[in-house]
């Protein structure tokens, strides 16, 4: 299915509509991530339910619902849960909440996931702020740009060298060192999913150089990309991945969830410092 700019205009005009404070950052929050909504004061929440053409969300850990209002200094929309591209949505559909966003006035990205730890220095429950990504499901011929472009929402050709913002990394990394958080700065592999990796899948993006892994994230992220929005993303260590065949550990979806709830408080201290610290 191809979007139309009509279809975004449509969804934008159902939250426009009951909008009361300007929003200019979007946040995505990750499994296990949603209680990060609770955060955000005054809130108005809007199910994904009564926006046209807006994917549902069908996992267990994504309420499915935006959550708009304050936190830090910014007007924020927060989604709680997002579409992956293995629950059967395209890439354009999970590309869907990005382009709505840049209509309602959104210049900033926030994205969150759960992700699987590959570098072997990291524990759960740490943090990890992206600084590039490896799009393997977009490198195997699935990206939300494919199809007519649509130069409403800029070039077909995306740069992707500056992806994750320098001047929100050094904020972020400020905010972390004075809260006494730890975040590693680092490369998050893209998978499509929905199983998890196997071990030797895990040595392979140990060895081309990937930090983190997860199923969700560099798709949204192009789609900000190319509207020219300021993206910074963090994963949440929510679990280690297992490299070797003969470990007694599994990497369950409970795991992933029960490791998400944990870091929420975490991951709140350092976003609202990201939003108190930007101009927005
Ligand atoms: N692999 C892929 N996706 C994930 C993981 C993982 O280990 N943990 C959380 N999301």
């Amino acid at each position: 299915m191809n979007y139309t700019r009509a279809d975004y205009e449509q969804a934008a005009a159902v939250i426009r509509e009951r909008l009361t404070v300007p929003v200019t950052v979007g946040l995505v929050l990750g499994s296990g991530l949603g209680p990060l909504a609770d955060t955000v004061t005054e809130p108005l929440v809007i199910s994904y339910d009564d926006l046209p053409g807006w994917p549902r969300s069908t996992v267990l850990g994504h309420a499915g619902r935006l959550v708009i209002g304050r936190l830090g200094n910014c007007g924020v929309i927060a989604q709680q849960g997002r579409a992956h591209f293995y629950e059967g949505y395209t890439q354009q559909q999970v590309g869907f909440a990005v382009r709505v966003m840049h209509l309602l006035g959104i210049r900033t990205l926030i994205v969150t996931n759960a992700a699987g730890g590959i570098n072997t220095a990291y524990q759960v429950g740490d943090l990890m702020m992206l600084n590039d990504h490896i799009n393997f499901v977009g490198m195997a011929g699935h990206n939300p740009l494919i199809g007519a472009n649509n130069a409403d929402f800029g070039d077909r050709f995306v740069s992707m060298t500056q992806t994750y913002d320098r001047d929100l990394r050094q904020i972020a990394a400020a905010v972390a060192a004075q809260a006494g958080i730890t975040l590693h700065e680092g490369v998050y592999a893209c998978v499509a999913g929905p199983n998890f990796e196997t071990p030797a899948e895990i040595r392979l993006l140990r060895m081309v150089g990937a930090d983190t892994v997860g199923m969700s994230t560099a798709h949204e992220v192009i789609v900000a990309r190319q509207v020219g929005m300021q993206v910074l993303a963090v994963s949440s260590i929510t679990n280690l991945a297992v490299d070797q065949i003969d470990s007694n550990l599994e990497t369950t979806h409970r795991e992933v969830l029960d490791g998400g709830a944990q870091i929420v408080p975490r991951m709140t201290t350092l976003l609202q410092g990201v939003l108190e610290k930007i101009s927005c």
